[in-house]
């Protein structure tokens, strides 16, 4: 007979709040001192936002690379970079935040979404290539909560298709894929630096790449378009916002990607420990890691099993009850399904644009059909508290052991 679960009277495994998160200290400061007593807060001017780009291209062994004001704007700059006419189509993962989606559709073109994978919860490549039109333009993956997606299918099917691969890291800073960085596998890598981030300048974004073209329109797409090493009048040439990060961000991101490593080699650990705990408990597991991968645990995704004797919801509020925060269902429903404007098609006033320009495929739509199967993965995902690279060892050991207790304990 296993202990009481804390939800019907018995001891909560936890009582003591876990560390608390201090992202930023006296390096963060020091870099900002510089900007302040600079004066030099623009980008055109400063030094810190330069530094950035080349720090975070250096650990990524990429060439170009451009920072911008949140990780929605590093997708943004991406879809610049692809430059794709209105009506065409970005293959993504339904399982994301609304950053991914929003630049697709301000830029004209359609998301169309494959399936996630029952056990990894990202998107499954044998999807992607059944969902690839005429109409495609290119392929987004998005490395979900820190564990990479199953590249070389995905580069195989994109090479074959001659498409673009971009890779959506905003969740997934130095997450490896069979030895390789996550970013620098298909053909742009898109990161956030939003406050709950890997790294953090509360919020901001960098876009890299190898590809010269691409790094070319990027930089120019991230300042309106204006080439500013010609003077004289005005010629702007490419289209695009201004997604300038400003130097006071710089700053901060400077010195977090300065600390990047350390950071993540501290929070894999930790993740990569509770992995440990929990392999054999019954009923849950945890999202599933590719042989020769490294997850980076931005959160520690696990399902609940066919067939368990409780759900998600059940879960959650078991182990909440033991002193482990938990969430159930991670965005609830696939992204195109969480916004009603997006659902409907209406956008942008009352038109339908892009979905119904006279470039775009007839028929799309987003419903419960969509993807089917990413709805029964969302329906038995759980959250429990993700280790952080602040917990001891033993602070781990706690999440693993409510995470059995309650798995157990609700399995009687
Ligand atoms: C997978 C993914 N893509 C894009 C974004 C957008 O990033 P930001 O909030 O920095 O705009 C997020 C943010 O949560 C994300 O998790």
């Amino acid at each position: 007979m296993s202990e009481t679960l804390a939800i019907n009277g018995g001891q909560p495994v936890r009582t003591r709040p876990f560390p608390s998160e201090g992202k930023v200290g006296k390096e963060e400061l020091k870099e900002l001192v510089d900007v302040i007593d600079s004066g030099a807060m623009n980008r055109w001017g400063g030094t810190k936002v330069v530094a950035f780009e080349e720090e975070f291209a250096d650990i990524h062994g990429a060439e170009w690379s451009v920072a911008s004001t949140s990780g929605t704007a590093a997708i943004h700059v991406a879809m610049g970079m692809v430059n794709p006419a209105p009506g065409q189509e970005i293959i993504t993962g339904p399982i994301t935040d609304m950053g991914s989606i929003v630049p697709i559709l301000y830029q004209g073109a359609i998301p169309t979404f494959a399936e996630c994978d029952a056990e990894t919860f990202n998107m499954d490549p044998a999807d992607i290539e059944a969902k690839i039109t005429e109409k495609t333009a290119a392929i987004m993956a998005i490395h979900l909560f820190g564990n990479p997606c199953d590249m070389d299918p995905i580069m195989e099917i994109a090479r074959a298709h001659n498409l673009p691969v971009i890779e959506d890291c905003s969740q997934a800073h130095l997450s490896e894929y069979k030895g390789r960085l996550v970013g620098t596998i298909g053909d742009i890598g898109c990161f956030s630096l939003q406050q709950s981030k890997h790294i953090t300048c509360g919020d901001g974004g960098i876009t890299i790449t190898n590809d010269e073209e691409f790094g070319l329109r990027g930089k120019l797409f991230m300042d309106k378009g204006w080439h500013r090493a010609l003077y004289g009048p005005r010629k702007y040439e490419v289209f695009g916002p201004n997604y300038r990060m400003n130097e006071l961000s710089g700053a901060v991101a400077l010195a977090q990607t300065r600390k990047l490593r350390d950071i993540i080699a501290r929070r894999r650990a930790n993740g990569d420990l509770l992995r440990e705990l929990v392999a054999d408990v019954p009923n849950v597991r945890a999202q599933k890691l590719i042989e020769g991968c490294k997850h980076t645990y931005w959160q520690f995704g696990m399902r609940v099993e066919e067939g368990a004797p409780f759900t998600a919801d059940e879960f959650a509020e078991a182990l909440k009850a033991e002193g482990i925060s938990c969430g159930a269902h991670y965005i609830g429903r696939p992204i195109f399904l969480c916004h009603d404007a997006l659902r409907n098609q209406r956008l942008f006033g009352n038109s339908h644009h892009p979905f119904d320009h006279p470039n775009a495929r007839p028929g799309i739509k987003y419903d419960d059909d969509t993807t089917p199967r990413t709805q029964e993965v969302l329906d038995r995902l759980v959250q429990p508290h993700c280790p952080t690279q602040f917990m001891s060892e033993e602070d781990v050991r706690d999440i693993g052991a409510a995470i059995r207790k309650v798995a157990e304990g609700l399995g009687q």
